[in-house]
């Protein structure tokens, strides 16, 4: 009973290894978003801080807006950021919202 089982040694010895993986963005996300609002979405890019964008993961900011507002947003542009509407599907735009909900964060 004093030694671990090789099972639970194993999965002691993997648990880092999973815990280090950095966020994975979706490839549409990484195609079209990123370059502005960043690989984790709060915008600390070059072209996002020229532009303006959001910070995507502000959980004060997300809890104001509907999810049919950031398909709007997604599909027709708002302010200085671009139209997705004929690059994306609309299925496409709206796993984004879903990405985009997955990345609030309290602050
Ligand atoms: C050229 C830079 C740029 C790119 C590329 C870009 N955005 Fe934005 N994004 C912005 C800017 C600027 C704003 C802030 C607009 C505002 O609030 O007036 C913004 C705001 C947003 C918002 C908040 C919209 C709202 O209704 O308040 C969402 C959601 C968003 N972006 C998602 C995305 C997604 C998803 C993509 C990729 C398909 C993307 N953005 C690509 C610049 C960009």
């Amino acid at each position: 009973m004093k030694r671990l089982g090789p099972t639970v040694a194993a999965l002691l010895l993997a648990a880092p290894l999973v815990a280090e993986d950095a966020p994975k963005r979706s490839a549409a996300f990484e195609t079209y978003c990123i370059v502005c609002h960043g690989e984790d979405g709060k915008a600390n890019t070059e072209e996002g801080k020229k532009k303006g964008a959001r910070d995507l993961t502000n959980a004060k900011w997300q809890a104001t807006v509907s999810d049919s507002r950031l398909e709007g947003s997604i599909t027709r542009g708002r302010d200085k950021m671009p139209a997705f509407g004929r690059k994306l599907t609309a299925e496409q735009i709206k796993a984004l919202v879903a990405e985009v909900r997955s990345l609030a964060q309290s602050h």
